[in-house]
């Protein structure tokens, strides 16, 4: 195996692969393990750059002690990213959500790394009406996805107080950007949206679309995962942090700005409201900017136009 400094679980997803992008980009060596289980091999073949791949499950141990002998830090994207898949298949949910993110923690505990930074998720809050929303509140995950995700969040800080492994939670807020999934019916609203209009077909806004999201492009995350390693542990370990931009659209207004972005002119169909669904979403992001030096580098328009442009090429060419 090739030497390197960070190892990225969930490589060939859509954050997983562009942190794998970023890294490259500053000239650090990156190993990174998928099982493909949501993933994308095209992902991969994307990335400019030599990275040290292996297809392995999180559940399996021995992989994982592997995939972290040597590295410094760990960042932790590997996960089955539904609310409605987990309302569906709990168990399967739990076991990768959980079961796999405390076997990754015992290989790096083991393998001496230096740091863990996990992507760790707002629906932990839940549907408690304070809004912004900050790290001190107590949580209130509703679907099974939100219950597993906190549970990884305890995990990562049980493991700093019991072995002294530094860990770090980022509690993202609904991140967005170019090569998210849009093809599976739990795929992200904007990867879906987005496509849909592009193609011309009519997206479905479940409820009457005035839930209202802190929607976060994705190069907010990364900064986020690369201040989380090198920020001072005495100010991080063991500790969760909002990952947004600390703004909130609705959906109905985010369907209005897709009209403008993507020449679609025709309306939104209305369905039923989605189980397991919160109403409103919104950061406050205070606590990030003071211990990891923290801020939104790209907006929620820039990023939203920077999406769309992604995926109008993506249709363009598939279409060639
Ligand atoms: C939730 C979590 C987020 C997590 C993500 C993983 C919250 C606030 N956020 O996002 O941290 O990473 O799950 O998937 O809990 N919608 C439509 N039409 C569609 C698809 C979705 O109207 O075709 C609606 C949903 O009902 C929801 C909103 O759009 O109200 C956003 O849905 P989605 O993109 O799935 O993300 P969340 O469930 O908010």
């Amino acid at each position: 195996m090739a030497m390197a400094r960070y190892l990225i679980t969930g490589i060939a997803g859509f954050i997983g692969s562009t942190l794998a992008g970023e890294l490259l980009k500053r000239g650090e060596k990156v190993r990174g393990v998928d099982n493909f289980s949501t993933g994308n091999k095209e992902n991969l073949a994307e990335l400019s750059g030599e990275i040290d791949f292996g297809e392995a499950d999180l559940l399996d141990l021995d992989a994982m002690k592997l995939a972290c002998s040597g590295v410094d830090y760990v960042l932790h994207q590997a996960a089955i990213p539904s609310v409605p898949k987990s309302v569906l298949d709990p168990i399967g949910s739990n076991r990768t959500n959980v079961d796999g993110t405390v076997n990754l923690l015992v290989a790096a505990r083991d393998a001496k790394v230096k740091r863990v930074v996990y992507a760790a998720s707002s629906s932990a809050y839940g549907d408690t009406p304070t809004l912004p929303k900050h790290e001190d509140m107590t949580p209130d995950p509703i679907s099974p996805y939100a219950v597993a995700k906190l549970t990884g969040e305890h995990y990562m800080t049980s493991f700093y107080r019991c072995y002294g492994l530094e860990t770090v939670s980022l509690r993202y807020f609904n991140i967005f950007g170019p090569r998210q999934d849009p093809s599976s019916p739990y795929s992200g609203v904007l990867a879906k949206f987005i496509t849909q209009m592009l193609k011309g077909q009519q997206p479905t806004i479940f409820g009457d679309g005035e839930q209202s999201r802190d929607f976060t492009y994705v190069d907010n995350a990364v900064e986020a995962n690369l201040l989380a390693c090198k920020a001072p542990g005495e100010q991080v370990a063991g500790k969760v942090f909002n990952v947004a931009t600390g703004q909130r659209v609705t959906l109905n207004e985010t369907f209005k700005l897709l009209q403008g972005l993507t020449s679609y002119s025709g309306s939104a169909i209305h369905g039923a409201e989605r189980g397991g669904d919160i109403k409103h979403s919104l950061a406050d992001i205070s606590l990030a900017e003071k211990h990891l030096g923290y801020k939104p580098k790209v907006n929620f328009e820039e990023g939203l136009r920077r999406t769309v442009g992604w995926y109008r090429e993506q249709i363009a060419g598939d279409r060639h």
